[in-house]
């Protein structure tokens, strides 16, 4: 491992060029106009896996963005590990609340990553943290240190949902069958407290549409003697949580898990300050369902919000309208054995039932995913833990997490294979949002993790 870690260390301004020429190149997946994009850093991690040292290496298409495949198998006997990572990266608006240009990677000290942080679109979801994996591959072939077979698949849609991955899983059974699935596309507790993430929220995702009046309308003539969409919008998304922040849908918590008290009070222990969690997002105060903390309301508990509104007259200065139509993006976060399309239909029931005579609704669904909880008990999970332990000096915790992957679940159900999620991003690494960076350090440790989980995995699955 020695070998491994120098090689690491005489490499580490390489390793940093190559990830900022990748931040360079603007792979939205949701906007269609940057489909060449998507497309060029498609090609550029398949020139990447190859110079790393990767055989088989293939950009795969699919009815959407390609899929990028590389493995290195060294032998029938040895345990195969498939890397799962995504190139694609969140629209960067709003634009003008970004320092430096988003595809302008540039790095910069904060308060939280003195060393400093990249700052670019994706930077650590995920092109900073697949790249890790590729990284530690390369410094592992060089140095004749690898004892498992790899397969890298880093997809180009998973930020859109990853439509097209479940028929490719299906597709692909043979050349994607592996012993584990890593995945460092999560966060740690903090640069001091490491964790590894143990659970995902699901995904439920949809969009609503509300019909007035046949034509926008002089808000004068016929406003008070006409329903105005935007406000009966804006009242029956108000009415879907009650005062206690429980959600009104009825049967949205039917299939809720229940977590027993000592398992919340486990997870209560783990390092958190409110006071700085409101300083960081400069808010006066929290708010969520009553009866759970913060750490709860963001892992084991589902949520219901409104991710974009609009309709009327949104342009420069004031216009007077009574505008025909409203419409909104909502998207709810689920927990294990909630289902995402029972809970859009019961949305969609729900949603159509509330409305008033005097305007017409439409629900239309998005993309949805399942919940995942993994084992902590697996010859995965401790190399994970142990390898975390090594590089940090200290024994990561287990920790649910809010956001959602859903392909974990996907490869659960298509590969029977269960995943890993070795993060190394922090929370406060504003992903999704303008500014989005991730800290130097968490960069290497993750480089310098990952062989470590490697070394572990191979000796515990030998004595399994
Ligand atoms: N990397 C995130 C998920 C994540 C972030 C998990 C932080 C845990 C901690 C991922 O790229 C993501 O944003 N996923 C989407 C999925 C959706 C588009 C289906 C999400 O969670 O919104
Ligand atoms: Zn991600």
């Amino acid at each position: 491992m020695e070998n491994v870690m120098q090689y690491i260390e005489e490499h580490k301004d390489r390793f940093l060029d190559e990830l900022l020429e990748m931040l360079k190149i603007p792979s939205i997946s949701a906007d269609p106009a940057y489909k060449d994009d998507v497309m060029k850093t498609a090609m550029m991690v398949a020139d990447l896996l190859k110079a790393a040292g990767a055989d088989a290496v293939e950009v795969m298409p699919t009815e959407g963005h390609p899929i990028v495949y590389g493995e290195k198998i060294l032998g029938e006997g040895l345990p195969t590990v498939l890397v799962y990572g995504h190139y694609d990266v969140q629209p960067p608006d709003p634009l003008d609340l970004w320092e430096s240009p988003p595809f302008e990677p540039v790095i910069k000290k904060t308060k939280i990553h003195p060393d400093g942080a990249i700052f670019a679109r994706g930077a650590c979801d995920d092109k900073g943290q697949f790249f890790m994996h590729v990284k530690a591959f390369e410094a592992m072939i060089k140095n004749d240190a690898l004892g498992c077979n790899i397969k890298f698949m880093i997809e180009g849609e998973e930020e859109v949902g990853s439509d097209h991955l479940g028929d490719f899983c299906r597709a692909n059974q043979e050349k994607l069958a592996c012993d584990v699935i890593l995945i460092s596309d999560t966060s740690i507790i903090s640069n001091s407290t490491p964790s590894i993430t143990t659970g995902l929220r699901g995904l439920s995702y949809v969009e609503v549409e509300v019909t007035g009046p046949n034509r926008d309308l002089h808000s004068g003539v016929y406003g008070g003697a006409v329903a105005n969409p935007v406000n009966v919008l804006c009242g029956m998304i108000a009415s879907l949580q009650d005062e206690n922040k429980h959600i009104t849908i009825p049967g949205f918590y039917d299939d809720v898990e229940v977590i027993s008290t000592d398992e919340r009070a486990e997870m209560n222990k783990a390092p958190f300050s409110l006071d700085q969690y409101k300083e960081d997002l400069a808010i006066g105060d929290i708010q969520g369902e009553k009866g759970f903390t913060t750490m709860e309301r963001t892992s084991i508990r589902p949520t219901l919000d409104v991710n974009g509104i609009w309709g009327g007259y949104t342009g420069e200065g004031a216009k007077t309208v009574l505008p025909s139509k409203a419409f909104a993006k909502i998207s709810m976060r689920l927990v294990p054995h909630q289902n995402s399309d029972k809970i859009a239909k019961l949305f969609a029931d729900h949603f159509e039932s509330i409305a008033p005579d005097s305007v017409k609704v439409k629900v239309s669904f998005h993309h949805g995913g399942e919940p995942v909880v993994t084992p902590t008990d697996t010859p995965e999970y401790r190399a994970a833990h142990l390898a975390m332990q090594e590089t940090f000096g200290k024994a990561p915790i287990p920790k649910r997490e809010g956001g959602s992957i859903p392909i974990v679940a996907l490869f659960e159900e298509v590969l029977g294979v269960k995943s890993v999620l070795m993060g190394f991003g922090l929370d406060s690494d504003a992903l999704h949002s303008p500014n989005e960076h991730y800290g130097l350090f968490n960069f290497y440790k993750g480089i310098e993790t990952i062989p470590y989980f490697y070394h572990h995995y191979e000796r515990l699955r030998k004595e399994s």
